[in-house]
């Protein structure tokens, strides 16, 4: 068993699911009876937009302000070196699950679970195993909250550092206080870096799905590091921005990124999945990929 820290106070949100959950409402799982062209989706949004609730607007507002060239270089250089913990799969999950409020039984295993819920969907619909084991590791990189990173420096939806915000960066109207929108090399379309240069050499606004792809780098396919490293770029994998700075291999494994989000966002239900019994499933399954303990 570990040592748990104390929960950080760590920002607007009541806990981070509820980031998700507000994603949830901004992409409402499609209706398959609804025409491709539909302008169902524009009107969603906008509903969206109009009863946001203000916690997350907030969490928003600060995520835009801080998430600089000069901040993302430095938790780059403070965490990649992945000195911080080891850990195997469970003691992973139960120190996830200390994000959640201790108060509230109910709500005890809700990373785990939630992480189950979407590794077992994967599961049910015969994908290979390495999509599988992504759909229960993805959100490992959430640790960086107790670590002492605020929530916004941990979840979100991210985008480039370094070059011109695109307008369908969710709330990119605050993106004008962030203090890299005053530097001119930073407001071109390529900014810093070169017209189909590639997202690997392209700077992500920091958080969990960076610092994850470099925990697992070395261990999954390329599928699966898409996946992890953009599963929350919306910009990009939703609203098909940022393709002037992809490159082929971009192009072919974000097909990846968007057949994962269905299961990213919309396989919480109200069954629970059998913890203790899934468990000796899932170590084998991580012991097929990765070493008995990652480097974080
Ligand atoms: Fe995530």
């Amino acid at each position: 068993m570990v040592d748990f820290p104390a929960r950080p106070d760590s920002g607007p949100l009541s806990d981070l699911d509820q980031w998700e959950d507000d994603l949830r409402r901004r992409y409402p799982e499609p209706d398959n009876k609804l025409a491709p062209n539909s302008t169902k989706t524009k009107e969603e949004f906008r509903a969206y937009k109009a009863d946001v609730r203000p916690e997350v607007k907030e969490f928003y507002r600060l995520n835009h302000l801080h998430q600089t060239v000069d901040f993302v270089r430095a938790k780059r250089a403070e965490y990649l070196p992945l000195k911080k913990r080891k850990m195997g799969l469970w003691d992973g999950l139960e120190f996830l699950n200390t994000l959640v409020d201790d108060s509230d039984p109910d709500t005890r295993l809700a990373q785990i679970e939630h992480l189950l819920q979407t590794a077992e969907a994967i599961r049910r619909d015969g994908h290979p195993k390495w999509f599988i084991l992504t759909g229960l590791i993805h959100d490992f990189g959430k640790v960086l909250c107790l670590f002492g990173e605020p929530q916004w420096a941990v979840v979100g939806d991210t985008f480039p550092v370094g070059c011109e915000y695109s307008d369908k960066i969710v709330f990119a109207e605050f993106l004008s206080d962030n203090p890299d929108s005053q530097v001119a090399e930073y407001q071109t379309p390529c900014g810093i870096y070169e017209e189909g240069c590639g997202l690997d050499n392209v700077m992500m606004s920091w958080g969990h799905d960076e610092y994850m792809y470099h925990v697992t780098k070395d261990y999954l396919p390329p599928e699966a590091l898409y996946m992890i490293r953009y599963h929350s770029f919306y910009p990009a994998h939703r609203d098909g921005a940022y393709g002037h700075l992809m490159n082929a291999a971009d192009r072919k494994y974000f097909n990846a990124v968007k057949a994962f989000n269905p299961y990213d966002l919309y396989t919480k239900s109200a069954e629970r999945p059998d913890a203790d019994e899934l468990r000796s499933y899932y170590e084998a399954l991580w012991a097929e990929f990765f070493p008995p303990q990652l480097a974080f």
